[in-house]
C-alpha cells in the first residue's frame, strides 16, 4: 500500500500521528463552574476531554467527538474504578470536584466535616491512586489539584474548609517529589472567590440546612459573611476563566510554578505571604 499510493499513506501517518499526539485530559466535577470550564477550554485547545460528574445527565458541555462524559462521584471507589476502566489512558488528571462549607467549629457536625474532607481532600487522593499505575506505565503525566487562595489567609468560619484544602497543598508538595522521578508531574492551582459558580449557593443551603450558625456566634458570623461579600462586590473576584487558563498553564508548562494562584484576588493574596 506504501508504493501504491504516497499522498494516501501520508494522510493515513499524518492521522494516526495527531491521534498519539492528541493528549487527554480527565476532569472531575464538570457539571458546573470551574470544571465545566477547563473542559471547555481544554476541548478548545484540541484536546481529548474526559468530563466526569455525578449526575452525566446534568451534563451542559457542547458534543464533541473529542469528548467523552463519564459519572464519577469521588468517594466511591467503584465509581473510581469504573470511570478508569472507561477512559484509556490519561495524560492530565485535574482534581477539581470540591465542596465548600463556612461555619464556626462549635457549628460544624463532625459528620460534615468528614463529607468535607471526603470530598475535598480523600478524593483527591483516591483519585490519584487511581491514576498513577498508567502514568508510571507511560512514564510520564501531570496531575493538577484544585485548591483555595483560603490556604494564603486565614479567615473565620472557614476552617474546615481551609484544612481540607491545606491538606491538598502540603500533599501535593510532598507527592509532587517522589513522582518527579517517574515523570509525572503535581501542581496545585489556588483559584480566589468566585461568586459565579455554584459554589456559594451549594455551601449557603449546606449552613441552613444544618441550622445556621450557632447563637454565640450569629453577629460575628453575619459581620464576617458581610466582609466576604463585600470583597467580590469591590470586583477582587476569580472568574470561571481565569481558573480554566491557570490548569491549562499546568498542564502544557513545565516551568509552571507548583503553587499557581488563579484570580486577580488569589494573585494579590499570594503576593501577600
Ligand atoms: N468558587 C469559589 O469561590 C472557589 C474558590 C476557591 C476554590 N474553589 C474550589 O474549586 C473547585 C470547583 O469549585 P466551583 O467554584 O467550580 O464550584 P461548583 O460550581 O459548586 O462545582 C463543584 C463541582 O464539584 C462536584 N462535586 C461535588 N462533590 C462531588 C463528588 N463527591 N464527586 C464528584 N464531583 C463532586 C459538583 O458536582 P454536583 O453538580 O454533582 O454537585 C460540581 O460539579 C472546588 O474544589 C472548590 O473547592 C472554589
Amino acid at each position: 500500500m506504501l508504493a501504491r499510493s504516497g499522498a494516501r499513506t501520508y494522510r493515513r501517518v499524518s492521522l494516526e500521528t495527531s491521534t498519539l499526539t492528541m493528549k487527554t485530559v480527565l476532569i472531575t466535577g464538570c457539571s458546573t463552574g470551574f470544571g465545566r470550564a477547563t473542559a471547555a477550554y481544554f476541548l478548545a485547545q484540541g484536546w481529548r476531554v474526559i468530563a466526569t460528574l455525578r449526575d452525566p445527565s446534568a451534563n451542559t458541555l457542547a458534543p464533541c467527538d473529542r469528548l467523552q462524559v463519564l459519572p464519577l462521584d469521588v468517594t466511591n471507589p467503584d465509581s473510581i474504578a469504573s470511570v478508569i476502566e472507561a477512559s484509556g489512558a490519561v495524560d492530565v488528571l485535574v482534581n477539581n470536584a470540591g465542596i465548600g462549607w463556612a461555619n464556626a467549629i462549635e457549628g460544624t457536625p463532625l459528620e460534615r466535616v468528614r463529607q468535607v474532607f471526603e470530598t475535598n481532600t480523600f478524593g483527591v487522593v483516591a483519585m490519584m491512586q487511581a491514576v498513577l499505575p498508567g502514568m508510571r506505565a507511560q512514564g510520564a503525566g501531570v496531575i493538577i489539584n484544585v485548591g483555595s487562595s483560603t490556604t494564603y489567609r486565614p479567615l473565620p468560619l472557614l476552617s474546615i474548609y481551609r484544612a481540607s484544602k491545606a491538606a491538598v497543598n502540603a500533599l501535593s508538595e510532598c507527592a509532587a517529589l517522589e513522582l518527579e522521578p517517574l515523570g509525572i508531574r503535581v501542581r496545585v492551582v489556588l483559584p480566589g472567590q468566585a461568586p459565579g459558580t455554584e459554589f456559594g449557593n451549594t455551601a449557603r443551603a449546606e449552613i441552613a440546612a444544618g441550622g445556621g450558625f450557632p447563637a454565640a456566634y450569629a453577629g460575628f458570623a453575619e459581620q464576617a459573611m458581610a466582609n466576604l461579600r463585600k470583597q467580590a462586590a469591590s470586583g477582587g473576584v476569580t472568574e470561571e476563566q481565569d481558573v480554566a487558563e491557570a490548569i491549562f498553564r499546568a498542564a502544557s508548562d513545565r516551568e509552571c510554578p507548583m503553587m499557581l494562584p488563579a484570580g486577580a484576588d488569589a494573585v494579590a493574596w499570594s503576593l501577600q505571604v
